[in-house]
């Protein structure tokens, strides 16, 4: 695709005008929301949204989510809201909730690539809010990154990836949460959690009873649930294995994986390095700050490209609230689980 000059805006309020006024025209602006940057154009605009595929190789089957500023303008593109949706609305919006219902057909169809079911969000930035209402559209943004790469969770991700094809970055710093919404099928009966994120399965069920989990391992031949499901993700290019078990099976892997004379990096908490008394690991954070583990995960992904290293042997870490999220995007990134 042509080359351009991608801008930078910081936030002020002209800069968002602008920001504004180029999505009005068709063109491509990333921004910041809660959980990392989105790769936004307008939902209507069915040239502009291809162009968001072209941007970041992203395979056409891969439906977007669409973003919005007010709620009030959800009923001009999905046929029913049920009452379960209503309620998760008033809960977790704006935040990182992303609730599947039924399209009306309105919004461009490459946007849902052809399903009959779009996702909506109102994410909880200040910049994206002030975005996408000064730009008073729908914002289809799939996550500012080439596909396959991790999540962009600062402008300059975003700039390392995307430079060039795109119009500009609304630079906001680094995001919060740090990975990507809760992608939430409101379309059946039970909702199911198709991708876990900001929003737990706990929090969820407080507000609306019993919710589904899709499974993260198909069997063969079944199609997904979530198309983006079966598309591997996150990788950085050293193969990474999550080592189950303690101290000790990590210390082992590490001897053996040398042996072979690979060059072996870590990817654990600060309470490993200390066991395994290595200064040098990438270290996520404290085992008991799952939420700070998160927010560093995808910076530590990428990290791993500037790197000389073989192989990298990651932590496994409770499953529990946020860290369900953090596992399932630490699985998807890695090659081997070593048990
Ligand atoms: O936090 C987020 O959700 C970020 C920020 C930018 O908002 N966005 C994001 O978008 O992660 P993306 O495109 O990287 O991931 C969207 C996921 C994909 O797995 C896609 O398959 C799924 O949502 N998805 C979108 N629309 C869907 C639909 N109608 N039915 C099922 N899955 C859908
Ligand atoms: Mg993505």
């Amino acid at each position: 695709m042509a080359e351009q000059q991608t801008k930078i805006w910081k936030n002020s309020n002209k800069h968002i005008q602008e920001a504004a006024e180029l999505l009005k025209l068709g063109k491509l602006v990333s921004f910041p929301t809660e959980t990392v940057y989105g790769l936004g154009a307008d939902a209507t605009n069915e040239q502009a949204v291809q162009d968001i595929f072209r941007a970041k190789g992203r395979p056409s089957d891969n439906p977007l989510i669409v973003h919005i500023g007010t709620r009030d303008v959800l009923k001009q593109y999905v046929s029913d809201v049920p009452p379960k949706a209503d309620q998760l609305m008033d809960a977790f919006w704006p935040g990182p909730l992303t609730i599947i219902l039924p399209s009306n057909g309105t919004l461009a169809p490459n946007v849902t690539a052809g399903l009959d079911t779009v996702g909506m969000r109102m994410p909880d930035h200040p910049h994206a809010l002030s975005l996408l209402q000064a730009s008073k559209l729908p914002v289809a943004a799939p996550s500012a990154n080439r596909s396959g790469k991790p999540s962009p969770t600062t402008a300059d991700h975003v700039y390392h990836d995307l430079n060039g094809r795109i119009a500009g970055i609304v630079d906001g710093g680094p995001t919060g949460v740090g990975v990507e919404s809760t992608v939430l099928d409101c379309t059946l009966a039970t909702p199911m959690i198709l991708r876990p994120g900001g929003v737990t399965k706990a929090e969820l069920e407080a507000m609306i009873g019993p919710v589904d989990v899709a499974s993260s391992v198909l069997e063969k031949g079944e199609a997904p649930r979530s198309p983006g499901m079966k598309y591997k993700h996150y990788a950085p290019d050293a193969p990474i294995w999550i080592v189950l078990g303690g101290e000790a099976r990590m210390r082992q892997v590490a001897e053996q994986a040398a042996g072979g004379g690979r060059k072996v990096q870590f990817l654990i908490s600060k309470e490993r390095a200390q066991e395994l008394g290595i200064k040098d690991a990438l270290i996520l954070g404290s085992r008991s700050q799952p939420e700070e583990m998160t927010s560093k995960l995808y910076e530590l992904l990428r990290e791993i490209d500037t790197m000389d290293v073989d192989v990298v042997l990651a932590e496994s870490f409770s499953k529990e609230g946020i860290g369900e999220a953090l596992m399932n995007r630490l699985e998807r990134a890695a090659t081997e689980i070593i048990e």
